[in-house]
C-alpha cells in the first residue's frame, strides 16, 4: 500500500508549489532545505511523512526516468547491507514543469545522525561512527556510492538507516551517470550552470565514489553541524577503516570543509541574485525556494 495516496501528494503540491511561486514558507513544516531539495513534513491519518520535492523536471519521461534510477539506486545500497528508509518516488505535473517527490516515512525526533551525536563525547560517539563508516566501506565502489554525510543517517532503535536517495550516486559499467545531473544542475543560474556542468560535475561526484573523499566530507562537515570537537579523534579512524594511504590529516580535513564552504556560499549568493533577476527584472516567480542564509560554524 502507498504510504501516502496520489490525492494526498496532489493536495500537498498544489500547497507547497504557491510556496514556491510566492516564496512563502510560514504555512509549510520545513525540516530542510538541500542543495536543490527540499524536505517538508506531511501529516496524515496513517501517520508523519517526509516529503522531499527534487528540482522542478522538464517532462513527463524524465520524472519516470528518475524515478527508476531511484529504485535502482535503493536496491544496488540495500545489496551492500545499506539499511534504506522505505521511500516511495510519485511524480505528477505542476505548474509549467514536473514534480516528483521521495516521500519517506518521517523517522522519530532525536535519531538522525547529527541530533544523535550532539551530547556525546567523542569517545562515546566513535563506535556510532564506525558503523557508518562502515556502511561507507561497503558501499562505495566506481559504480555506486552514499552521500555518506551524518545527515543521511539515522539511528533508529538498533537499525542504522539510511535516508538521501534523491540524488542517486549510480554509474553504469561504462562510467557513465545513470542519474541525468542536468536536471539538477538546472536548478543553478545559466553561466553558472555551464561552469558546473562542464568543468566541476566529474571531479564533484568523483568525490563520492572515493572512501578518501568520503571521509573528507564526513569530517569536514562536522564542523558544519557544530559537532567540530568530534572529528580529530575520528581522523585515525577514518584512516584505518578506510585503509587510506596517504594518511588524511586534519589540516586536510579542514581545508576541505573550507572549500566546500565558498563553493557552497558562493552557489547560494549566485541563486540569490537569480531569485532578484526573475522578481525585479524578469517579473517571474522565481521556481525555486532557497534557504535562509545559514551560520555555518567556522
Ligand atoms: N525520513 C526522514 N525523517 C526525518 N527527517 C528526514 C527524513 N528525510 C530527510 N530528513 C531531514 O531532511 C534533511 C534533508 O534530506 P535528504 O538528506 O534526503 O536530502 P538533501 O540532503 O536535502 O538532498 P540533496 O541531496 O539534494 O542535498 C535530512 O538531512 C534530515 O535532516
Ligand atoms: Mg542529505
Amino acid at each position: 500500500m502507498a504510504l501516502v495516496s496520489a490525492q494526498e501528494i496532489e493536495a500537498f503540491e498544489d500547497r507547497l508549489g504557491a510556496a514556491v511561486r510566492s516564496g512563502e514558507v510560514d504555512d509549510l513544516d520545513v525540516i530542510g532545505y538541500g542543495e536543490v531539495t527540499i524536505a517538508v513534513k506531511l501529516s496524515t491519518e496513517s501517520g508523519d511523512f517526509v516529503c522531499k520535492r527534487l528540482a522542478p523536471l522538464s517532462s513527463e519521461e524524465s520524472a519516470a526516468r528518475i524515478a527508476e534510477v531511484i529504485a535502482r539506486y535503493v536496491g544496488a545500497l540495500e545489496q551492500c547491507g545499506i539499511d534504506v528508509v522505505e521511500t516511495e518516488t510519485p511524480y505528477l505535473e505542476g505548474r509549467d514543469c514536473w514534480v516528483l517527490y521521495c516521500v519517506q516515512p518521517m523517522l522519530p525526533p532525536g535519531s538522525l545522525g547529527p541530533d544523535f551525536l550532539r551530547n556525546l563525547s567523542a569517545d562515546e560517539a566513535a563506535p556510532h561512527v564506525r558503523r557508518i563508516f562502515e556502511n561507507i566501506r561497503a558501499s562505495v565502489t566506481p559504480l555506486v556510492a552514499p552521500d555518506g554525510q551524518l545527515s543521511n543517517w539515522a539511528f533508529d532503535g538498533d537499525r542504522l538507516r539510511y535516508l538521501d536517495v534523491g540524488t542517486p550516486f549510480l554509474r553504469d559499467e561504462d562510467g557513465e551517470e545513470l542519474f541525468d545531473f542536468t536536471e539538477v544542475v538546472r536548478a543553478l543560474p545559466a553561466p553558472m550552470r555551464l561552469v558546473v556542468h562542464r568543468f566541476l560535475l566529474r571531479g564533484i561526484l568523483d568525490n563520492y565514489h572515493s572512501l578518501r573523499g568520503q571521509a573528507l566530507d564526513f569530517l569536514g562537515n562536522l564542523i558544519k553541524e557544530s559537532l567540530g570537537n568530534l572529528f580529530p579523534s575520528l581522523v585515525p579512524v577514518a584512516n584505518e577503516m578506510f585503509e587510506l594511504a596517504p594518511k588524511i590529516t586534519e589540516d586536510e580535513v579542514r581545508s576541505h570543509y573550507k572549500s566546500d564552504a565558498q563553493t557552497y556560499a558562493l552557489i547560494q549568493a549566485a541563486r540569490r541574485a537569480d531569485r532578484w533577476v526573475h522578481r525585479h527584472v524578469l517579473r517571474k516567480p522565481y521556481p525555486y525556494l532557497l534557504p535562509p542564509r545559514i551560520e555555518r560554524s567556522a
